[in-house]
């Protein structure tokens, strides 16, 4: 794709893994459009990587409908289009361990901002891309947590990464049907390691919905821990730079992939195996099996 004068929109863009796809776009010639919660972080962001091309932030809520929205009457009335939407911006549950330790505002954060975040921006945006009739790309993150199978301690992370998975593919699909010039894709960051800010996601908790009954992280949901984990079940634990991950997105998207991130090709045996013990009607193996 020739990304020259292309407008990208990426939510969840001023940190993390979003901030390597934002970073991959401005070396490529897009203009991007970087919408994130985080106030500090953003003009931080904005700030750092201007130098590598046009970007601007608007502060952006994607659990709030009618921020996203602004969002999109703001991208649309200042760039007139948006060609490629990145629906990244995403939570843990801020719990994680046993999952009837788990609460139900941590089932509604994570949710707000994975599941309706996500389904609020391809809502908003999706109809005007399609009426405005030239290619586009809409990318959702989700993660093989969930989107290929479940990490146990994470349920209500895994539950939401099953939603996005589910529902983006059925959106890819039905583009496809009605022949539409606007593909869409799910992103399973992978490579290693990935030490972004997913690991304090609750800096970000509102109020409202804060747990009950506080505690400390669970056992196995810090990044340490994650860590070892990985190790332990042979998984890639070396630290991935988010750049080049923003690039394999990109790179992926050029090959016409509907999955983007590297590593994917791991979860075929994985899947194969879950599908052998379903047939089976037996517990399926889970993604740190
Ligand atoms: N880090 C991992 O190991 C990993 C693995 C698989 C998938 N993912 C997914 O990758 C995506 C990016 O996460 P990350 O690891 O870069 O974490 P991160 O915390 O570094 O980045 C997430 C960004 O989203 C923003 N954000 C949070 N809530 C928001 C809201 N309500 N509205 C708008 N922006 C909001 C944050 O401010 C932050 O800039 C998420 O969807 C996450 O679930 C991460």
């Amino acid at each position: 794709m020739d990304y020259a004068g292309k407008v990208a929109v990426v939510t969840g863009g001023a940190g993390g893994i979003g901030r390597g796809i934002v970073h991959a776009l401005l070396t490529r010639g897009a203009r991007v459009i970087v919408a994130d919660v985080e106030d500090g972080v953003l003009s931080t962001a904005v700030d750092e990587l201007g130098p590598l091309g046009p970007v601007r932030g608007v502060r952006t809520d994607v659990a709030d409908p009618s921020s996203v929205v602004a969002l999109a009457d703001d991208v649309y009335a200042t760039e007139g289009r948006c060609d490629l939407l990145f629906a990244n911006a995403g939570v843990t549950s801020g719990g994680g361990g046993l999952p009837w330790e788990q609460e139900i505002n941590d089932w509604r954060w994570c949710f707000s901002v994975n599941v309706f975040g996500v389904a609020q921006t391809v809502l908003t945006f999706l109809p005007r891309m399609l009426e405005a009739d030239g290619p586009g790309e809409i990318i959702a993150t989700s993660s093989g947590d969930g989107g290929v199978a479940p990490v146990p301690y994470a349920s209500v992370y895994a539950s939401s990464k099953a939603a996005v998975s589910c529902f983006i593919e059925a959106v890819a699909h039905q583009l496809r049907t009605v022949g539409a010039p606007v593909g869409a894709h799910v992103f399973y960051p992978g490579g290693g390691l990935l030490d972004t800010g997913l690991w304090t996601a609750g800096r970000n908790r509102p109020a409202e919905l804060e747990r009950v009954r506080p505690r400390p992280p669970a056992p196995g949901t810090t990044f340490p821990e994650f860590k070892a984990q990985l190790e332990a079940a042979g998984l890639p634990a070396d630290i991935v730079d988010l750049d080049w991950l923003g690039n394999q997105v990109l790179d992926h998207l050029d090959e016409g992939r509907y999955i983007l991130g590297p590593g994917s090709e791991r979860f075929a045996p994985l899947l194969h195996a879950r599908a052998e013990a379903i047939g089976r009607s037996e517990l399926p193996p889970t993604l740190l099996h």
